[in-house]
């Protein structure tokens, strides 16, 4: 069989660090799914009043918070996110609204140990404010994708997408809270996937195995 397994030979269950710099309601869906085979071991942000923080305190996770404004350069926050990571002996990360992008110095760290969501289908709209950017052009359907994050700016091998018609009076805001009900069962998914070894990364390509 052709295909990279990203956790082949890592322990069960997958000890999981949440990325997050929002309200936290992916992340919220990854606790309340409780994933086969993963735990979820860390929530770290960026903001220190991110509503994800709350939530991870109520599920009884653990939290740490990085400012970027402490550190000299990206390089040297990405190196204290892998050096937090670690100590807290993290397996897999997801980006969970996660508004940074990452250099090489975290990614070479957790090669395609990382994977983000984005509130579109890519490669349309990437970047910040994608379901904006959806009614701005006119679309009539986009969604989210779950994806490998590599150093571009959601780039990397897809793994799920979810398609979301675009309603003629969509806002930005309408269109995102839909979208956010398939992120809310996409991500999950795709983390039980990989936990549960169905995934093979060939490339730009991204093969789910049957159960
Ligand atoms: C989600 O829609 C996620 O896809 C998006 O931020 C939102 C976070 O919501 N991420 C990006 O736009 C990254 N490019 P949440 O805090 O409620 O999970």
């Amino acid at each position: 069989m052709t295909g990279v397994d990203p956790v082949a030979g890592l322990p069960r269950p997958l000890r999981l660090g949440v990325l997050a710099s929002g309200s936290g309601s992916n992340l919220q869906a990854v606790l309340d799914a409780a994933v086969p085979g993963v735990v979820p071991a860390l929530v770290l942000s960026d903001k220190p009043a991110a509503g994800a923080l709350e939530r991870a305190r109520r599920a009884g996770v653990a939290t740490e918070v990085l400012r970027p404004r402490d550190f000299a350069s990206r390089e040297a926050f990405d190196a204290a996110l892998v050096e937090t990571l670690r100590r807290h002996d993290t397996h897999l990360v997801a980006l969970a609204g996660f508004m940074r992008l990452l250099t090489p110095v975290f990614l070479d760290e957790f090669r395609l140990r990382v994977v983000n969501v984005h509130p579109a289908l890519c490669p349309s709209f990437p970047g910040l404010n994608a379901p904006a950017q959806a009614v701005g052009w006119g679309v009539k359907v986009t969604g989210c994708t779950v994806h490998f994050v590599d150093a571009g700016v959601d780039t990397g091998p897809i793994i799920a997408q979810a398609a979301v018609p675009v309603a003629d009076d969509d806002t930005a805001d309408t269109l995102h809270d839909r979208i956010r009900v398939e992120e809310h069962r996409l991500l999950p998914a795709a983390l039980g996937w990989l936990a549960a070894g169905r995934v093979r990364v060939d490339g730009r390509h991204v093969r789910v195995l049957p159960e």
